[in-house]
């Protein structure tokens, strides 16, 4: 009796190898965070998996990270990955915190290439904004909310009626002779040992030039430090309300997640 020849079982293909999320990246300054992401509640649907930020944060180093992470997370998919800096249609134009190569890269195409699947870059706090408007601490808030996250530098993202109005840049506006930045980011309370009070009123005055420019109806505070907001927050004087965000570390990747052809 002859053995009857089976055809060969063909290899999956690479991109159906693992189930399907949107996968949301946050590229920081001393982390780059990613997990699958359920967009419709805003959360993450695994834990995140991080990987120190490589130095120099060139954009090819920082694209093998994005590979790293992904492969860890084991997952397929559309990638959202948030950057700090300018971007405008996928192309970042500024480098504020990150290594200068990212100016005038086509970020969008880069990670798309490097990881063979469609990533979708923007600034990183828009992205948090994003998803604190829709999920978080500025939920229903319909008028002007003001979205600033408080870290190596200040992130700011505006919306109007729940529309994104993006790369607002609000952390460079002049403040004390110096770019506000350089004056109340988390950064600057952590190297120039401020308390909370001292750090509160530098925040005031920023808070204070913002109000005046924009005369926003909310202002939501987000960044890692949001999570100590009990500390600072009752001592921020201002006109409008300003409340801490209720993401917290994930606002990030879940937002991120939201960019996916948005
Ligand atoms: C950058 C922004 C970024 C913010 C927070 C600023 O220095 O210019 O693009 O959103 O830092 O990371």
């Amino acid at each position: 009796m002859s053995d009857v020849v089976l055809p060969p079982v063909p290899a999956p293909e690479p991109s159906l190898r693992f189930p399907v999320s949107t996968v949301g990246v946050d590229i920081g300054g001393t982390g780059i965070k990613g997990a699958p992401v359920d967009t419709t509640a805003g959360e993450l649907t695994a834990t995140r998996v991080r990987v120190p930020t490589p130095h120099p944060a060139t954009p090819e180093a920082v694209a093998s990270v994005v590979v790293d992470v992904l492969a860890q997370l084991r997952c397929d998919g559309p990638v959202g990955v948030t950057l700090p800096a300018v971007v405008r249609h996928g192309t970042a134009l500024t480098a504020a915190n990150i290594d200068e190569a990212w100016i005038d890269t086509d970020a969008d195409a880069l990670l798309t290439a490097a990881t063979g699947r469609p990533c979708t870059v923007v600034n990183d706090a828009d992205a948090a904004g994003l998803a604190e408007i829709r999920f978080g601490a500025g939920r229903g808030h319909t008028g002007v909310v003001l979205m600033l996250t408080l870290g190596t530098g200040i992130g700011s993202a505006l919306f109007v009626d729940g529309a994104l109005v993006p790369n607002t840049e609000l952390g460079h506006l002049p403040l004390k002779g110096r770019d506000a930045e350089k004056y109340a980011s988390e950064l600057v309370r952590e190297h120039e040992d401020l308390s909370w009070s001292k750090w509160a009123k530098r925040l005031s005055r920023y808070v204070a030039l913002v109000e005046r420019l924009l005369w926003p109806d909310l202002i939501v505070i987000g960044g890692g430090v949001s999570k100590k907001a009990d500390r600072f927050l009752p001592k921020v004087r201002s006109e409008v309300p300003v409340v801490a965000a209720t993401l917290h570390n994930d606002a990030g990747i879940v937002g991120a997640a939201l960019s996916v052809g948005g």
